[in-house]
């Protein structure tokens, strides 16, 4: 459902000359010669419809770089990012013009963000941000557009009560179901989702993990779940990558990743969760 491979990204003008001495052999990634930041350097993976990868790294690992350019809120320096289409062939969408990149994010690829003001209007209601997304697929009819929104909105546990209330006054537990409730609501085939309980107390972020574990099996999504929490990826996926420096370092399942880690910087990653 989603295959990348060679993803790159150089933030400012850079080109893969910056690549050279970053790296986690190197320590860095920051190009020593020129200063350019790589924000990912040869990630690739496969995803398929009903299964959810995760991505696990420390803060400024390149996670998020990753998801923004698998996205589109991010131009990549290089590689591709592969997504069957409804009529079953295969497009690279990195190739997309911004006007096609926008429609994909309509249907076909949705995106759940730590931030809930990068994924909703916080000005406008619950039911008003769900029904942005449905009229943009082309939903007209008003009476319809509000059921929908309903369901969608009860299916994530958002008090039906409040769905005309602005999203502003809503706690971040709530913003999330409703960010979960709007990326849903055109039954997109991939589904990114960068750190969407960090933040959260933990409480909450328990309810909104066990919402999102449900929807994933329900919807049969294919997903990138980021985080730099084990707990959230051990809960949430049977494979998954360790990203370091902007790059991936090892991959495997889940499972055995954190029974024997490989890679030294997993080896640490793995004993610091344990604590
Ligand atoms: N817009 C940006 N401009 C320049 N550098 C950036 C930008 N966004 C991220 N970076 C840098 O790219 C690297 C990876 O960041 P990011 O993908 O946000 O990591 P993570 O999500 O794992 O915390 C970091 O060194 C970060 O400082
Ligand atoms: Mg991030």
């Amino acid at each position: 459902m989603l295959r990348v491979e060679g993803l790159g990204k150089i933030y400012g003008p850079g080109g893969p000359a910056d690549v050279e001495g970053t790296g986690p052999e190197f320590g860095r990634s920051v190009s020593p010669s020129t200063g350019a930041v790589v924000g990912c350097w040869d990630v690739g993976f496969e995803v398929a419809a009903g299964e959810a990868l995760g991505v696990i790294g420390e803060s400024g690992s390149g996670k998020s770089t990753v998801m923004r350019c698998i996205a589109g809120d991010q131009t990549a320096t290089t590689g591709s990012a592969h997504i069957r289409t409804v009529d079953g062939g295969e497009a690279d969408v990195m190739g997309f013009d911004p006007s096609r990149r926008r429609s994909l994010r309509v249907d076909e690829l949705a995106v759940v963000y730590q931030d809930p003001s990068e994924g909703l209007d916080l000005h406008v209601s619950a039911g008003g941000n769900v029904a942005d997304r449905l009229t943009a697929a082309g939903w007209r009819n008003f009476g319809d557009i509000r059921r929908r929104a309903a369901e969608l909105l009860a299916r994530t546990e958002v008090p039906l009560d409040r769905m005309d209330d602005p999203v502003s006054t809503f706690s971040g537990g709530m913003r999330q179901r409703v960010q979960l409730a709007k990326a849903l609501a055109n039954q997109p085939s991939v589904l990114l989702l960068d750190e969407p309980t960090t933040g959260l107390d933990a409480s909450v972020a328990a309810g909104v993990l066990d919402l999102i574990r449900d929807l994933l099996q329900e919807t049969g999504v294919a997903a990138v779940v980021v985080s730099h929490d084990f707990a959230v990826i051990e809960m949430l996926t049977r494979r998954s990558l360790v990203m370091h420096h902007s790059r991936v370092v090892e991959a495997g399942l889940t499972d055995q990743l954190l029974e024997d880690p490989q890679h030294p910087y997993s080896q640490r990653l793995v004993g610091a969760a344990r604590g």
